[in-house]
């Protein structure tokens, strides 16, 4: 059955995989990409996703630009994981295509009123456009089919700050906004892509060797996320977190296992701000808000990453 997704991405590394695995799957229409600021300044995550559409050869999608900063803090970036560029310092020539005037919380507002019931959002980034276009137009909560969270960590893994995973730590209160908002909500946290390597060497040299456009967009947007694993003593790795979650919007199957469970996020603590708290003991005694992916199906997902990468 053809799926429609909308993806809310802060365009940079793993983002731009994301961005393509969902472009070119059979049976998925992407109606929109929307950006804000996160892994890199807006005006950067946008041009990355029109560079993506260009590789994906789909200039038939629209990118709404978002937030350029955090509700209530300042941005911080994470070009260090992906690059000066974003793009694993490939630097890419400027996109010839150009994104929409419409701001992209109206523009999610205004597609979640128009396809009640039947669109899948992933939010792979900070959750800034989400918080905006919720406090805009609560009834989207409720018209919206999925709302897949790349984000937050399950039992204390966090990568960006010992109890924090990058986006919710970015934006802790619009984190805080999306989760009690009633969206029909799943959350992938960054402990999923942790338990086993997702990415490593020998699938790297399967990669390499498959002489592709998009096998080479890929190990040139993940080159700098890759070899951080090489400073730090392994060998080439890469996460996924964000390819991750779009395989499983596309595929539920990718999603091993998950549970219902209350979930919450710390945005008052200095010392653990954008912590995802996840009540598996049921303790607080509340209403289950968010499906919690707890198992990844990973060599499901490669199987994906590899046909989609063979493409010619
Ligand atoms: C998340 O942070 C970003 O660096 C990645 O794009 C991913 O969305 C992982 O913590
Ligand atoms: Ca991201």
């Amino acid at each position: 059955s053809r799926k429609i997704l909308m993806i809310d991405t802060d365009t940079a590394g793993d983002d731009c995989t994301a961005l393509l695995l969902a472009l070119r799957w059979p049976d998925v229409e992407v109606k929109a990409i929307t950006t804000v600021a996160g892994n890199v300044p807006l005006p950067l995550c946008t041009r990355n996703a029109l560079t993506t559409l260009e590789i994906a050869e789909r200039p038939d999608v629209k990118v709404y630009p978002g937030a350029a900063k955090p509700l209530m803090r300042e941005l911080f970036t994470a070009e260090h994981i992906h690059g000066s560029d974003g793009m694993g310092g490939a630097n890419f020539p400027e996109p010839a295509l150009k994104p929409e005037q419409e701001h992209a919380a109206l523009a999610i507002i205004r597609l979640i009123n128009e396809y009640p019931g039947e669109i899948e959002m992933i939010a792979q980034a900070p959750l800034t456009n989400l918080a905006l276009a919720y406090s805009l137009d609560p009834s989207i909560a409720g018209k919206l089919k999925h709302l897949w969270v790349m984000g937050g960590a399950n039992n204390f893994m966090g990568n960006d700050s010992p109890a924090a995973e990058f986006n919710f730590l970015v934006d802790p209160e619009a984190a805080h906004i999306v989760v009690h908002a009633g969206f029909n909500l799943t959350m992938v946290g960054w402990d999923v892509c942790q338990r086993n390597p997702v990415m490593v060497e020998e699938h790297f040299r399967k990669i390499e060797a498959m002489d592709t456009s998009f096998a080479s967009f890929y190990m040139k947007v993940l080159k700098t996320g890759m070899e951080l694993g090489l400073k730090r003593g392994g060998g080439r790795r890469i996460s996924h977190p964000d390819t991750l979650t779009v395989a499983m919007a596309i595929d539920n199957r990718v999603m091993a296992r998950s549970s219902r469970f209350y979930i919450d996020v710390e945005h008052k603590s200095e010392l653990t701000k954008g912590y995802s708290l996840v009540d598996q003991n049921g303790i607080l005694n509340k209403e289950p808000n968010a499906e919690v992916c707890l198992e990844a199906d990973l060599e499901l997902f490669r199987e994906m990453v590899f046909s989609l990468l063979e493409q010619k």
